[in-house]
């Protein structure tokens, strides 16, 4: 069987390296030394003068990023799109505010830059926030990132980006994500390209933000005391900063095979008649997105890759207004693009270490079922 992911965990002596500087320090948690390097570390890596706040994981970081951004707003409402993670719309809701959802676009499978527009227009200082999602760690096409910010700086809301997957994906310009909107977060959960178990990053400009970002990560104190508002426990301990640190050393030589898996598997597949996430940049490829031309064509390819022993999902299927923690909460428009994408998208499986064998496999699997599909 091909897992749909295998994370490769980096090997304790690499991470020991690292976790001595705590040991040596006897500071386990709470910004110790392998927590102050990572920051340092992860601020170089981005550039562009960004603040990196680790947490404990990503949704923790939506959750403190929505009430920074939101703080003093009117509104509750989150415009999002239903094309995504539980986590996005379930962070909205612990940060005590409303979840909207807003139609994706067809070819980069992001909020749809007109239809968030319509929504700003329609529902004025209802929304608090725009929580837009660079889906599957594919970096948002330059011109639908734009948009977003203009779009919602129009309308004088503050935007969170949702870029899980994303980190070490690159824009159009060759540029690290990281400085979308107001504020971008990821996840290194372990099924994340830059995977360390559990961990989030919360990345900003804005230095007043980050220092809030951080000390509401710490329960809300300051000098001890809990002044302003209060906050949660969010932080990152020593041992899970070792490990960030350990895979950051390795991060380029991972983005650089896992890309190099993709192309391999789309040059086989895309003749097949499988559609493909549109993109300007270089995504992180947390897995193998595709779409197949219909949804009675999705079921037979994933039936046939499962049989073969392939492991094959269907993110996001269903979409979060079929879920019914969601299902109530308001649409903009039908959603027509994110249904039927839901309908026809198939995940296939991705590693740091596939083999070409086990490429060889998934694509003639998958390719096997499209045949079949072909014969019906
Ligand atoms: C789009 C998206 N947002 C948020 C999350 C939550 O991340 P974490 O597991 O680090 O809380 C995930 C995790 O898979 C995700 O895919």
């Amino acid at each position: 069987v091909i897992r749909f992911q295998r994370p490769e965990l980096p090997p304790a002596t690499a991470i020991e390296e690292y976790y001595r500087r705590a040991e040596d320090a006897r500071w386990y948690a709470n910004s110790g030394p392998c927590h102050a390097l990572l920051v340092e570390r992860l601020q170089d890596y981005l550039g562009r003068g960004l603040h990196v706040v680790p947490v404990a994981n990503c949704t923790l970081g939506l959750m403190l990023g929505l009430r920074v951004l939101t703080e003093g707003r009117r509104g509750d409402e989150v415009l999002l799109p239903s094309f995504t993670f539980a986590a996005t719309a379930g962070a909205a809701v612990w940060a005590g505010l409303r979840p909207v959802f807003v139609d994706v676009d067809p070819d980069g499978w992001m909020l749809d830059p007109a239809a968030l527009r319509g929504a700003l227009e329609g529902r004025g200082d209802r929304v608090a926030c725009v929580l837009a999602c660079s889906t599957f760690g594919t970096p948002p096409r330059r011109d639908v990132a734009a948009a977003w910010s203009a779009t919602a700086a129009d309308a004088g809301v503050p935007v969170l980006v949702d870029s899980a997957a994303g980190f070490g994906a690159r824009d159009a310009d060759g540029a690290p994500l990281g400085a979308l909107g107001d504020m971008e977060v990821f996840s290194l959960h372990a099924t994340k390209p830059f995977a360390i178990g559990e961990g989030g990053l919360i990345c900003t400009t804005d230095g007043d933000r980050a220092r809030t970002l951080s000390r509401l990560a710490n329960f809300g104190f300051e000098d001890g005391v809990v002044t302003g508002e209060v906050g949660l426990n969010a932080k990152l301990a020593e041992w899970p900063a070792a490990t960030a640190l350990s895979v950051l050393d390795r991060l380029e030589d991972i983005l650089g095979a896992r890309r190099a898996h993709a192309a391999t598997l789309r040059a086989a597949l895309e003749p097949a008649g499988l559609g493909f996430q549109a993109c300007d940049g270089q995504p992180t490829w947390q897995f193998l997105p595709t779409v197949a031309p219909t949804a009675a064509a999705r079921d037979v390819v994933r039936d046939a890759a499962l049989a073969a022993g392939v492991e094959v999902r269907a993110y996001f299927d269903p979409p979060l207004h079929g879920m019914p923690a969601f299902a109530e909460a308001p649409r903009v428009g039908g959603l027509p693009v994110t249904t039927d994408l839901a309908e026809r998208v198939l995940s296939l499986p991705m590693a740091n270490d596939l083999t070409p064998g086990e490429i060889d496999a998934i694509a003639a699997a998958v390719g096997d079922g499209m045949r079949e599909v072909a014969l019906r």
